[in-house]
């Protein structure tokens, strides 16, 4: 009999179901939420109160999707935390409920852990594209930037986190300041593509160990700007690709640089990217190519995956399933929760 699991994702901005049988995917269904682009970022309230609307179609939608009964789903998968906390309370006791009706046990899901795990989606029952481990795996979003090695598919260790902003932090406000709409990441990415990325240098912080830091980065972007406006009010405009490429450049160089580390160190042969910022074109290509330098194997995940999604969350939930690790009816969730 298969193991088909149904994933709810709600952690942050975004309502999501997945349904996965035996790791492979049937559905996948994101339902965005627009009304914080009027804000400049995401506010907490407005966040659960649309996931309480979005998350019956966003989950029948993903069922019909699959072509699944409620009948046929043999665990749900949630995500407990990291995140917002008024956010994972609805994803959490939907899938409860859910549970509750069918009669069938829920399976809680650590966020990060479930970004990591992407690459074990698998798009047919054909599909053995997955990484082998151990692998080293740059985790990076709008909230977390880790260096994990992966040792199992439950088995993870975090070797580096950020010490002040996220990689995506970093993005999306210096995108702010050069008044590019909320999240600022991907128009950085596009308008780097046109842009010198060694016109302009931005200071770099020298942390120890793999941990990583772009508060400093963000303050020198800040500066640079304030000083060149000083001179040419209209220098935003004027030097806007120069600043993006230099930018997403700066950020490239500090995530590589950590990463090329724990290659040497760690002697690991097969490096994975994950998370929002995974999707960024300057990222894919600086790895791409240090994974041809340095004949490692890479993996890189497909646009759809990079951003939350629930199918990360029933992938990650298929494999709790095997280990048979199931929640109870009393779990509550967390903001704050560690790999
Ligand atoms: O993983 P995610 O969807 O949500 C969090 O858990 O944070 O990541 C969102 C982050 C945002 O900071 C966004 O600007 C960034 O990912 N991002 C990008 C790109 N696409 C999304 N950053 C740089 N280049 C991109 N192409
Ligand atoms: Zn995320």
């Amino acid at each position: 009999m298969s193991i088909t699991i149904l994933g709810i994702e709600s952690s942050c901005d975004d309502t999501s179901a997945s349904v996965i049988s035996d790791g492979v995917i049937r559905s996948n269904f994101i339902a965005n939420q627009e009304v914080h682009k009027l804000f400049g970022g995401v506010v907490p309230e407005l966040a659960s109160r649309a996931h309480q609307q979005n998350i019956i179609p966003v989950v029948d939608a993903a069922i019909k999707q699959a072509g699944v009964k409620p009948e046929d789903i043999t665990a749900v998968a949630f995500t407990r935390g990291p995140g917002l906390l008024g956010s994972l309370l609805v994803g959490t006791s939907f899938a409860k409920g859910f549970a509750l009706a069918q009669n069938i046990p829920i399976i809680e899901v650590n966020h990060l852990q479930a970004h990591v795990l992407v690459h074990f989606i698998k798009e047919d029952a054909l599909d053995f594209n997955q990484p082998s481990f151990p692998f080293l795996c740059l985790l990076v979003s709008g909230g977390h930037t880790q260096l994990i090695v992966v040792k199992n598919h439950l088995q993870m260790e975090v070797i580096g986190s950020t010490i002040d902003d996220a990689a995506g932090e970093a993005f999306d406000k210096c995108a702010k300041v050069m008044n590019l709409p909320y999240p600022g990441g991907p128009m950085v990415d596009k308008m780097a593509k046109i842009g010198n990325p060694t016109k302009i240098k931005f200071a770099k912080p020298r942390i120890d160990g793999y941990n990583f830091s772009f508060s400093g980065l963000k303050t020198s972007f800040l500066y640079h700007i304030r000083d060149a406006i000083k001179i040419n009010p209209n220098y935003i405009e004027e030097n806007k690709a120069d600043l993006c490429a230099s930018l997403q450049y700066t950020i490239i160089q500090l995530l590589m640089d950590k990463l090329d580390k724990a290659v040497k160190e760690f002697g690991i042969r097969e490096i994975a990217i994950a998370g929002g910022v995974s999707a960024n074109s300057g990222l894919r290509d600086a790895l791409t190519n240090y994974g041809i330098s340095q004949n490692i194997k890479i993996h890189i995940p497909k646009f759809g995956f990079t951003t939350d999604n629930a199918a990360m969350i029933a992938i990650t939930g298929y494999y709790k399933y095997l280990r048979g690790e199931f929640a109870s009816q009393d779990i509550t969730p967390l903001a704050r929760f560690g790999i």
